[in-house]
């Protein structure tokens, strides 16, 4: 007869509580599956009275999680208090110090401490396990590390932020404002404490820097994303890109060129037709390139106590089955540096701005493009009341920087108003 596997969970908030959940009501579907019980002996949090619509009284109670971490009736610190620094990782590290794995939803941590918690989890001979971290309920760190592991990856890409997707596709489907939907994301608890979080993109960033780290054999490099969050997506840019046949998303994007690893996760167009154009709501979508098996389309809930305590509860039978694998799929000690390189991938970009409707205006702007290397393909001028005229261009492929130079020289027309939006139109 196996040992139980005993659990400490620290946090319980919407992840923790499906993770009881979930324990109470498959016990005997785990076992049978894992060939061992799997038991919670302690739990922590910060409100020990809070109902949370689960009961908590079998368990012994830490008020602090580094205690949880330590106990000797604990086997796996299942970490779901969240934060890079704090006491997550406090306990994640007197977990592994302590000799237990450590399974954790914590994506903002392993971002930012990833590697040197692979070297001491591998120092101490213990695994972390962090399927829930990224996409909820998406087996995508699985995927990437065990089902996909014969593929060298050429573009990981994908939507990550369920918010952001709830954002942009009730902008669309409403007609609202930004800050309308934002509100409502905001009432309807969508929201990160820290609401930046999510529409800074930062949130998605940490997920996709997982990513690529795993699917580029390279040390998980945050730090060198390139980032930018949706706030300043008007409901002009949801109307005029449907319009041209796109969709607005706040979509990732990493692959490994000649001069070094492209992460870049910011608003993009797709098209409207795509399956990353088709994405509504909170569903997160991520897209996996690999050079044998050609492209791979994972969907799902990316947040929420159901798909996330799924995830975390799959971490939880690997370890219980005796499943050993490196924290990004490679020994930490062979992840190379992540050499960053600025995109320069040529793409199509959308460019709204506001002309003077007066004669040659358009034509000034038509030779700022040409000027700088870049062609029309495809140019909208919508009907106006005002002295403006809304002015939409699709541009062929070209050059992120041509594209910036020409963008600085159009104040110097004297007829375009403002700043041109660029928006990147990904190929998918
Ligand atoms: N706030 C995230 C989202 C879920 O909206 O997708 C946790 O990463």
């Amino acid at each position: 007869m196996s040992t139980p596997l005993r659990l400490g969970i620290a946090g319980l908030g919407t992840v923790g509580v499906g993770v009881l959940r979930i324990l109470r009501k498959q016990a005997k579907l785990l076992q049978a599956r894992t060939g061992r019980e799997i038991v919670v002996t302690a739990v922590s949090a910060r409100n020990r009275s809070k109902d949370r619509g689960v009961s908590i009284a079998g368990f012994a109670w830490e008020d602090d999680p580094v205690a949880i971490a330590r106990r000797t009736d604990v086997d796996v610190l299942v970490e779901l208090i969240g934060g890079s620094d704090g006491p997550a990782k406090a306990a994640t590290e007197a977990a592994l110090r302590a000799g237990k794995d450590v399974v954790t939803a914590n994506k903002a941590m392993l971002a930012v401490h990833g590697q040197a918690l692979a070297e001491l989890a591998e120092a101490e001979g213990r695994q972390i396990r962090y399927e829930a971290a990224v996409a909820g309920g998406i087996p995508v760190i699985k995927t990437l590390t065990e089902a996909l592991a014969g593929n060298e990856f050429t573009r990981v890409m994908g939507v990550m932020n369920g918010t952001c997707n709830y954002i942009l596709t009730r902008m669309q489907s409403s007609g609202l404002s930004y800050d309308e939907v934002f509100e409502e994301a905001n009432q309807l608890g969508y929201l990160e404490a820290d609401p930046n979080l999510d529409v800074g993109g930062i949130d998605a960033g940490h997920k996709l820097a997982l990513l690529a780290s795993i699917a580029f054999g390279t040390r998980v490099a945050f730090d060198a994303m390139e980032l930018e969050g949706i706030g300043r997506i008007t409901i002009d840019d949801i109307h005029q890109a449907a319009d041209m046949g796109y969709r607005i998303k706040l979509l990732g994007v990493s692959r490994m060129t000649g001069r070094g690893l492209e992460q870049r996760m910011s608003p993009c167009l797709v098209p409207a037709g795509s399956a990353l154009g088709q994405l509504e709501g909170g569903t997160n979508m991520v897209v996996i390139e690999g050079d044998s098996v050609g492209q791979i389309v994972l969907r799902g809930a990316g947040a929420g106590e159901g798909p996330t305590g799924s995830a975390v509860i799959g971490d939880i039978c690997d370890l219980a089955r005796g499943a050993r694998l490196s924290v990004f799929g490679q020994p930490s000690a062979t992840l190379a540096a992540a050499k960053p390189a600025v995109s320069t991938t040529p793409a199509a970009f959308y460019l709204r701005m506001a002309l003077q409707d007066k004669p040659g205006a358009l034509a000034k702007v038509a030779t700022v493009l040409g000027d700088n290397g870049i062609s029309i393909h495809r140019m909208r001028q919508y009907d106006h009341a005002a002295a403006l005229a809304p002015v939409l261009i699709v541009t062929h492929r070209c050059m992120r920087a041509d594209l910036d130079r020409a963008i600085a020289a159009m104040a110097a027309t004297g007829v375009v108003e403002g700043v041109p939006v660029a928006l990147r139109i990904e190929e998918v």
